[in-house]
């Protein structure tokens, strides 16, 4: 899947950059909250800090305004060049998932070090901008260095979390920051500490735990990795900056929602989803990013309680906090290019990976020039990054492309490092299934392996692998990795036996045993949310695979790629072994040093790894977490291990709908709502809407007051083809309005006759489309519009990934009003009009 763009004709804009709309009123703070006294202090590692400070006192001292504000901007590869670090000087810059030097994919690690080099030559160059300060380069190697070909790839978080073991953690730490090191990059936005309480949330595979006790531990030992030992107040160049993220509350949003809201209460946002930052914190690390999410509806990045009152004031933070991909644009009241609200809440480095940076950045030297923004603030902030800058040796150490481990090409992807994220694998798997202990194999047999995900390396990584979402990689694309497949084949060719390889599960010698690998495919933020936790929902190919294996007398032992916990209960059934695998990374070999036995048919390696997620039961069964009172199907801290003689007998099936809590999705409701936004189009310009009122040529929107204040749209269509139509840059999966009974529902009044139509689409020439007079009665009068969902399905539409679920486009100048909009179950019969 990709994040889909909506273009018109004459204006492609890129709808990703706009905001999200919002009709409601910025809420006035007023009084000051006390911190309570949870928030602990933080236990700096750092000893003696007075040289630090002299020096950030000095630096500070001979700058500009806008030196200083260049400090605080954090421009992105693709929108950023040398030439413009050499007249502006940024503080930082990153590449954001996907995006290499040169925007080649298959950048070598001389072309990293020749960027890195480049970037901080023109940073330290005082020609332009009166600046020398050195630049430094933030990456996401979230599971080693992800972005470069031939690193090392570690399983992600979710498998490190049932491997319990916070020593390997923090070697896979220190290996990662090495083959970033040699990449010439000073800085990881990595661990990120999230506690996923809702496994519907498509980033679950970044977080080590639904156990804040896990990720606290692990914190500790990952930012230890990453940065070594910082007693001194020196980060050696053999290590990296770490980003303890996203501060806070991330894993804890409503349904799992990405960038959604957080509804904890205070002390349930400190003892879940605060202890990552307590103890990385405790463990040194120099920056925390800011999350997208809100806490009670408020954006993080504009939370001055949270960012300032707690985490620098109560907690202590001396280091800097950096925001997230234009997560500042967020804030009610800003845009992606102008947003004071930001630094004055305490943020203190603007991720800004759009060529916005320009007007962020001169807005902000006019904010401080008029004393909008204290002086006092942006020094706060300045100070955090060159203290930071410091502390890493960015002033005394050679320039990139002379350091110690630059351009040491045998860095990446190193043997040692292989070797550490094999242990992990192995370390990571959990097995749900062993009847009549058929794992571990002997390897001298004849074995079949098939599913899609055996010889496929991109999909055993998951997202954030060389490309953002981890789509569109081949196994050319890994060199020195090994799939799970050529791993089983290795094991077995060696002793004895006999391998074949067919996905769908054909054979020409009949096998002795079956390992299916199958699972997930790859996605990242955005686009993993799902509505329910099934597991192919409403496709089940691999469950046909196990059973037709199964049919013909072969065990089946399946091996499972997979993100976070799905309801797998008939595929449980259909095997006689189940083993989660999480996503290995690039040392797919490790699967099969477990699943093997030596040839004498002792254990080669123990079955190690235990749930740091609670199993669900049900599809429906989310969330489900360790000591809530519910009866996941396999409990937090379950592993069968090899010797254990538990047998797992046929598991019920049947799904309880009565637990689809999910509702009824809103679209506009007071405002429009989470993760839409309402886009206005009008003779090929398009608009999104983020106050009350939007105009684009000849159409015109306001909000207008009905049962409450502004819960209406009134929508003036001037000319034939003027449209709305709310969006999502993700596809949302709304499978669950698929039933009859389903339907799209809104509250209408015409002021004027209408010719509209009504489409929903499903992505790049993907949609079904109604004419809404087939739905409404001629009069002026406020009416309810029930449109089936089956009468947009019968059309083709696919549910899964559904990017507008409403546009309305005229076939003439109208004028109507409209609330309450959203999709809905009913009792009625609904009909379809006859065409
Ligand atoms: C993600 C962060 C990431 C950043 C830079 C954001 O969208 O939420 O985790 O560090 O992008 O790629
Ligand atoms: C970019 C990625 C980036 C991500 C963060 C995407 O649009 O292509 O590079 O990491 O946004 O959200």
């Amino acid at each position: 899947m990709k994040s889909f763009t909506l273009s018109v004709a004459a204006a492609a804009v890129s709808l990703f950059t706009l905001t999200a709309c919002s009709t409601s009123q910025t809420k006035e703070v007023t009084g000051h909250k006390s911190v309570p006294d949870f928030w602990p202090e933080i236990q700096s590692p750092i000893n003696d800090q007075q040289e630090v400070e002299k020096k950030v006192t000095a630096l500070l001292a001979q700058m500009t305004i806008e030196q200083k504000v260049a400090q605080i901007i954090q421009p992105e590869i693709r929108d950023v060049t040398v030439e413009d670090m050499r007249r502006y000087g940024f503080g930082s810059y990153l590449n954001g998932g996907g995006s290499f030097p040169g925007a080649n994919k298959h950048a070598t690690p001389k072309e990293w070090i020749a960027l890195a080099e480049a970037m901080y030559q023109a940073s330290v160059d005082d020609s332009l901008d009166g600046s020398n300060i050195p630049t430094m380069w933030g990456t996401d190697a979230v599971h080693g260095h992800n972005n470069v070909i031939g690193a090392t790839l570690f399983p992600h978080n979710i498998g490190l979390g049932a491997m319990r073991d916070p020593a390997l953690v923090e070697k896979i730490a220190t290996a990662t920051a090495r083959e970033v090191r040699a990449t010439g990059i000073d800085w990881i936005f990595a661990p990120t500490v999230a506690v996923v309480r809702d496994d519907r949330w498509g980033r679950t595979y970044e977080s080590y735990s639904e156990d804040p006790a896990i990720v606290g531990d692990y914190a500790r030992a990952i930012v230890t990795g990453l940065q070594g030992d910082i007693s001194d107040g020196n980060i050696d160049d053999q290590h990296v900056i770490s980003t303890v993220k996203h501060f806070v509350g991330d894993g804890g949003t409503n349904k799992g929602d990405d960038q959604g809201d957080n509804l904890a209460s205070e002390k349930e946002l400190f003892d879940i989803h605060a202890q990552g930052y307590v103890h990385g914190l405790n463990a040194g690390s120099q920056s925390v990013m800011a999350s997208f999410n809100s806490w009670h509806g408020e954006k993080i990045h504009g939370s001055k309680y949270l960012l300032t009152d707690v985490l620098k004031d109560k907690m202590g933070f001396d280091g800097f906090v950096v925001g997230d991909w234009n997560g500042h644009g967020q804030i009610p009241g800003c845009s992606n290019d102008n947003c004071p609200q930001a630094l004055l809440a305490g943020l203190d480095v603007y991720m800004a990976p759009t060529p916005t940076w320009k007007p962020l950045f001169e807005n902000l030297v006019a904010q401080v020039q008029s004393g909008e923004i204290p002086m006092a603030r942006l020094d706060d902030a300045v100070s955090r990054v060159l203290r930071v800058k410091i502390r890493v040796g960015l002033f005394d150490l050679p320039s990139p492309a002379n350091r110690s481990l630059s351009g040491d090409t045998s860095v990446i992807g190193a043997k040692a490092h292989r070797d550490i994220a094999r242990e992990a694998v192995r370390k990571s798997l959990v097995m749900l299934k062993n009847n009549q202990q058929i794992l571990p194999l002997k390897p001298a047999a004849r074995v079949l392996v098939a599913g899609d995900a055996a010889h496929n390396i991109g999909q055993q990584s998951g997202g954030w692998t060389i490309t953002w979402q981890g789509t569109g990689n081949q196994n050319s694309d890994f060199p020195g990795a090994t799939s799970i497949y050529s791993g089983i084949e290795q094991t077995v060719r060696a002793a004895g036996g006999s391998v074949e390889l067919s996905e769908n599960g054909q054979y020409t010698t009949q096998p002795d045993v079956a390992i299916v690998v199958f699972g997930e495919t790859p996605y990242a933020e955005g686009n993993g949310d799902i509505a329910n936790v099934e597991y192919q929902r409403g496709a089940k190919q691999d469950l046909a695979l196990l059973k037709s294996l199964k049919a013909q007398g072969i065990p089946v032992v399946s091996v499972f790629i997979t993100g976070r916990p799905l309801w797998i209960t008939p595929e449980l059934n259909a095997s006689d072994a189940f083993v989660v695998a999480w996503l290995p990374g690039s040392e797919g070999g490790g699967v099969a040093d477990v699943l093997f036995s030596k040839a004498d048919g002792t254990v080669n390696y123990p079955m190690h790894g235990k749930l740091s997620f609670s199993w669900p039961a049900d599809p429906y069964q989310n969330p489900v977490n360790k000591g809530d009172g519910k009866q996941p199907l396999f409990p937090y801290g379950y592993g069968l291990a090899y010797g254990d003689t538990t047998s797992v007998g046929m598991l019920d099936e049947t799904v309880n709908s009565q637990l689809n809590s999910a509702g009824d999705v809103l679209l506009f409701q007071q405002s429009v709502q989470q993760p839409w936004s309402l886009v206005a189009t009008s003779n090929g310009s398009q608009k999104s809407m983020n106050s009350n009122t939007l105009s684009v040529n000849t159409l015109n929107i306001r909000t207008a007051d009905r049962l409450v204040q502004e819960d209406t749209l009134q929508i003036d269509f001037g000319n034939a083809g003027d449209s709305i139509r709310f969006f999502s840059p993700f596809p949302e999966d709304l499978l669950d309005f698929g039933s009859a009974g389903s339907a799209l529902a809104f509250d209408f009044q015409q002021q004027s006759p209408s010719d509209i139509s009504v489409t929903m689409e499903c992505g790049e020439g993907c949609k079904a489309k109604l004419k809404l007079n087939d739905f409404i009665t001629g009069n002026a009068d406020w009416q309810k519009v029930v449109i089936p969902m089956s009468c947009l399905v019968e059309q083709g539409l696919n549910l899964r990934e559904i990017y507008v679920p409403l546009a309305m486009t005229s076939g003439a100048p109208t004028t109507f009003r409209i609330s309450d909009i959203r999709l809905t179950h009913t009792d009625a019969e609904l009909t379809c009009p006859a065409h």
